[in-house]
């Protein structure tokens, strides 16, 4: 372990080899594993499984009972809710052993957010920002910053890096609760607010 300023619940297993950082607080019941990485000022609810060698990025919340699998990676302001579903195995058989080659890897990157008991089918990336309506499943990648729901989960409109959604007029959007501004360009959205702007690939 980095340190010892974290708070772990005593009803909680922590394996060897496993880094948590600064400021982090994890509840009850949880179990880490071996290899595990988890950032600082994350918060880990009640029944939480983390997999070996996986990575937790910087205040990455996660909600009662779930399972972060190996495999997957979740970058820096993450929130999953609660009884989420992530996989690692596509095609899983109880009598056919499928070894670590064949898990397929899920990427959830920043400030991204996993509603309330929906399911990820390995192999995808959610985009940063990106918002995942509660009871979705999700079966194939997730652009940046759009709000998906439904089963299978489809496009259904743009959110916020706050987590308002965004209405663009033609090619510009402004977010009535914070102010940020977004710019579609073709194949790009670029967030236009001059202290912190930055282009975004479209899929
Ligand atoms: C998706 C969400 C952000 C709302 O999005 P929205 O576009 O503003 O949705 P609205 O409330 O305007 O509803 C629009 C339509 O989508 C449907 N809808 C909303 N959320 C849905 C969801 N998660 N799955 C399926 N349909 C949904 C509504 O029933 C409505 O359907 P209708 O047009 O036939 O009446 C919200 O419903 C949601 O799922 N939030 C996640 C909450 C959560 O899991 N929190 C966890 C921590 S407590
Ligand atoms: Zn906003």
């Amino acid at each position: 372990m980095t340190n010892k300023d974290y708070f772990v619940h005593p009803s909680s297993f922590l394996d060897d080899d496993v880094q948590i950082g600064e400021g982090t607080k994890i509840w009850h019941f949880c179990h880490i594993t071996s290899g595990a990485r988890i950032g600082k000022k994350c918060k880990i609810g009640q029944n939480v499984f983390i997999d070996r060698d996986v990575r937790l990025g910087n205040n990455v919340k996660i909600q009662n009972n779930v399972s972060v699998y190996r495999g997957v990676t979740l970058e820096d302001n993450v929130f999953c809710g609660p009884s989420m579903v992530f996989s690692n195995v596509i095609n899983p058989r109880s009598l056919y052993r499928r070894d670590i080659g064949e898990y397929r890897k899920t990427l959830v990157k920043k400030g991204a957010t996993i509603g309330a008991n929906a399911t990820i089918l390995c192999g995808v990336t959610i985009g940063e920002s990106a918002f995942i309506g509660a009871g979705s499943v999700v079966t194939k990648d997730v652009p940046p910053y759009r709000l998906v729901y439904g089963n299978p989960a489809n496009i259904k409109g743009w959110m916020c890096e706050c987590g308002e959604k965004l209405e663009f007029k033609a090619t510009r959007a402004k977010c009535y609760e914070c102010g940020r501004e977004y710019e579609k360009l073709a194949q790009r959205i670029i967030r236009r607010a001059s202290n912190d702007s930055h282009e975004k690939p479209l899929k």
